[in-house]
């Protein structure tokens, strides 16, 4: 029994979205014209390099820190420029046209852009010209690579001069915003006939003591080159109009002290119907003697396309490790392919994104959460950034916000007086227990990891101290205090004296005991799981306690006492975060869970998803935080925040029920047709951080794609809670949670070592329940698959009801 090929399915009405439309294996996303509501980016990348680029070229690129190490210039997603451009002109009749449509933004005789798992790819016709990019970057380079192929459809030999084009920034990206008329006076640029390369820098000065270089080169000797960025405008030039492209005419200068970009002047002659191919590579060095080397390297075509080559195989095998197979198209397609990408990606790359410049470095909260999801895809990627996370905790247990693989912690020097984020050590635990429970390698808890001050200890030290600072870290109420945030990192003001305490933030801790109790069981740490156990009860007592407002659980208690989230609210009377978490932490009985579920139905409830919360904050509250002055119904300030919708979605699914899990999941798939484009705007194929709340004007755009904690808790709730096939320490748990209407669906998946393809039949129409599981053939006695001592494939035949 394998795994039936997607492709027998008949494509579902998504693929008829205007804009454009899924492969039918849903591997691809082609765009069918440029002028989309919103600049629809791919992710380029491997663990060194990123280029984020949209459908026409736009975007920016930076090697290792968005911050430090940044490329390319980029002015926002609005104007989506500059980007990655090439004009092309015909030398007789003096006709300029682009490609990738921006930056002319004129009409093309036909034009499509797609993008695929580490490349994208956009085609223009135009005056009888075929032009074909190809962009990617390659597995472990610095670099990316432009393969343009050019074409004469007409009858008659055409000369053309191409002028591909970047905008370089090289360096600060944060300093450069502030004191560009300085840093451009850094500057130095230069061609290099050798390479065919414009080689392009910032000398070193003491805020960026060190020598970094990057480059821009042509497989093909170019006529003439131009660095000089207000030489190719013209005075008061735009690129819409570049003087280089009309005169045709490039300086040939090198520069120093002056804003600069790369462009290159090639001619190129076609007889009617030849094709005619070169490349372009732009990348960035930390050592200037790779530059001759690397900038040469993807001038050997066939070398070029035999690693695009590679690079799809890379990531097809990186996609493959769990297949699925469901009744819904569209939840497969994002299931099998764009949400894991998305994971996988915000893994590697979590603080550029197309809407934020990047501050460099990651958040560790993000990247903590992003690790537990994609352990299940590729567990050394997660492994190494578990490393990376419990490095940055303190010795007490506590963690900080975030650090760059530069510059270090975010927070080493602050004066700030309150420790950062309250809740980051609480996220240490389920991206630890989730990786032992995926591997299986538990030797994983003796290895030893330097705390921040460098003390060596064991995961299982680093865990312990996480749990003890919540003993410790606790408010007037003895709930866990606030400090500048708990999930929620817009509540930035009611916790800044030390006394505010988050529930959300209890009910996540009781949840991170009751996994260190799960695990001391496993090893027999029983001293251990007795006081995990006490913590928890005594925490989960005292939320139901202090919390309980009588038809859902409150929010915060504020520096000064006052409630937040209560119906004695005026604004923020009910908050997602503390009703779904009451069920992920099992401290919502019963009657507590009968109750909240109806309140969130009631109050928080929309086409989209549930709100963050009801009603929305007006005015700005000092007491609060920014929360409180984002527009009403735009991010923290009661968005449907993807994140928190998916989080509801494992808690209807912890609570059984499947119809409610799946209605939710698909309210927050991006291609849900549903979803119109006009108004949601942002990708079809990528999760949003939100979407604009009720009474919001924009209702329903979907906002801030890409770098967003929803790719992984979509994963989760899809894989592990939804279709139900959980790794726990003894084996692979199937156990799912699906709507009444699924007769069958399969899922193929390593574990441990061993292939598993697993059927599913739900003969009576059950949301839960299995009642018998086959391993082949041989009935097993409950729903637990332990673990294969050889590498073996496994049919494993599932009944519910
Ligand atoms: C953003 C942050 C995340 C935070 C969330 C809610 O997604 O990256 O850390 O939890 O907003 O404030």
């Amino acid at each position: 029994m394998g795994l039936p090929l997607l492709k027998k399915v008949v494509p579902e009405p998504f693929t008829k979205q205007e804009y454009g439309r899924f492969s039918e294996n849903g591997k691809e996303f082609t765009i069918l014209r440029p002028d989309t509501p919103r600049p629809w980016f791919n992710y380029l990348s491997n663990d060194i390099y990123h280029a984020i680029i949209s459908h026409t070229g736009g975007g920016y690129s930076y090697n290792k820190d968005c911050k430090l190490h940044r490329i390319l210039r980029y002015e926002d997603h609005r104007s989506d420029r500059p980007g990655r451009y090439l004009y092309i002109k015909d030398r007789q009749s003096k006709k300029i046209w682009s490609p990738t449509w921006q930056p002319l933004c004129e009409p093309l005789s036909s034009w499509q852009a797609t993008h695929g798992f580490g490349y994208t790819h956009i085609s223009a016709t135009h005056d009888d010209i075929e032009t074909n990019i190809t962009y990617f970057v390659p597995r472990a380079d610095p670099c990316e690579v432009w393969l343009v192929k050019i074409k004469n459809t007409s009858t008659e030999e055409r000369r053309l001069s191409l002028y591909p084009y970047v905008s370089f920034l090289l360096g600060d990206f944060y300093i450069e915003q502030d004191y560009k008329n300085i840093l451009l006076l850094y500057n130095e640029g230069y061609f290099d006939k050798k390479t065919n390369s414009i080689v392009a820098f910032k000398h070193p000065t003491s805020s960026r003591p060190y020598e970094t270089y990057g480059f821009f080169s042509s497989s093909s000797a170019p006529e003439g080159y131009e660095i000089d960025a207000e030489k190719f405008l013209g005075n008061y030039g735009y690129l819409n109009k570049p003087a280089t492209v009309v005169e045709g005419t490039t300086s040939n200068t090198s520069v120093r002290g002056k804003e600069m970009v790369g462009v290159f002047k090639l001619g190129v002659v076609l007889a009617p119907g030849e094709e005619k191919e070169l490349s372009l590579t732009l990348g960035f060095v930390e050592d200037k003697k790779e530059v001759p080397i690397l900038s040469k390297k993807y001038h050997d075509l066939t070398l070029a396309h035999q690693e695009l080559e590679e690079v799809k195989k890379y990531w097809d095998q990186e996609l493959s490790s769990i297949k699925i197979k469901t009744p819904d198209h569209e939840f497969d397609v994002m299931n099998n392919f764009w949400g894991k990408f998305q994971l996988l990606q915000c893994t590697r790359w979590r603080s550029a994104a197309p809407y934020n410049p990047g501050e460099g470095g990651r958040g560790f909260r993000d990247t903590a959460q992003d690790a537990e999801a994609a352990t299940s895809l590729n567990p050394e990627l997660s492994k190494r950034f578990i490393l990376k996370l419990l490095a940055n905790q303190y010795e007490t247990g506590h963690a900080v916000a975030g650090f760059s693989d530069i510059e270090g912690p975010w927070e080493i020097g602050s004066n700030t007086g309150v420790l950062g984020k309250g809740d980051v050590a609480v996220w240490i635990p389920y991206m630890v227990t989730a990786y032992l429970k995926e591997t299986g390698d538990f030797q994983f808890i003796h290895e030893k990891i330097p705390f921040l001050n460098g003390k060596k200890s064991t995961v299982w030290e680093h865990l312990v101290a996480a749990m003890e600072h919540f003993q410790k870290a606790v408010g007037p109420h003895g709930l866990p205090l606030f400090w500048k945030a708990d999930w929620n990192d817009a509540f930035d003001r009611c916790g800044i004296k030390g006394k505010g305490e988050s529930v959300w933030l209890a009910l996540a801790y009781v949840r991170a005991l009751k996994q260190m109790e799960e695990l001391s069981i496993f090893l027999k740490r029983n001293q251990w799981a007795k006081k995990f156990r006490k913590w928890g009860k005594h925490m989960s007592d005292l939320v139901l306690k202090k919390a309980w407002d009588g038809e859902w659980f409150i929010s915060l208690f504020t520096d000064e006492g006052k409630v937040v989230g209560s119906h004695k609210n005026e604004e923020g009377k009910i908050y997602l975060n503390p009703q779904s978490w009451a069920i992920l932490s099992g401290v919502a009985g019963d009657l507590h869970q009968k109750k909240l579920l109806a309140s969130v139905e009631k109050f928080l409830e929309t086409d989209f998803g549930p709100a963050l919360f009801a009603p929305q904050y007006t005015k700005y509250d000092p007491k609060i935080g920014r929360i409180t002055a984002f527009a009403p119904g735009t991010k923290e300030n009661a968005a449907i925040f993807s994140h928190a919708c998916a989080f509801m979605i494992v808690a209807y699914a912890q609570a059984h029920l499947g119809e409610k899990a799946f209605e939710l999941f698909k309210k927050i798939t991006p291609l849900n047709g549903a979803k119109k484009t006009n108004i949601y705007k942002a990708e079809p194929y990528v999760y949003a951080e939100y979407c604009h709340g009720l009474g919001n004007q924009e209702f329903g755009e979907g906002a801030f794609t890409w770098n967003t904690g929803t790719a992984a808790w979509m994963f989760m709730a899809a894989h592990q809670w939804i279709l139900g096939v959980r790794p726990t320490y003894e084996g692979l748990l199937i156990d799912p949670v699906i709507p009444k209407g699924w007769r069958e669906f399969y899922i193929e998946r390593e574990f441990r070592g061993s292939l598993y393809k697993i059927k599913v039949s739900n003969p009576h129409g059950v949301e839960h329940g299995v009642k018998e599981v086959r391993v082949n053939g041989k009935k097993i006695k409950d729903n637990l698959i332990l673990p294969s001592k050889s590498a073996e494939t496994y049919d494993i035949e599932v009944v519910m009801g």
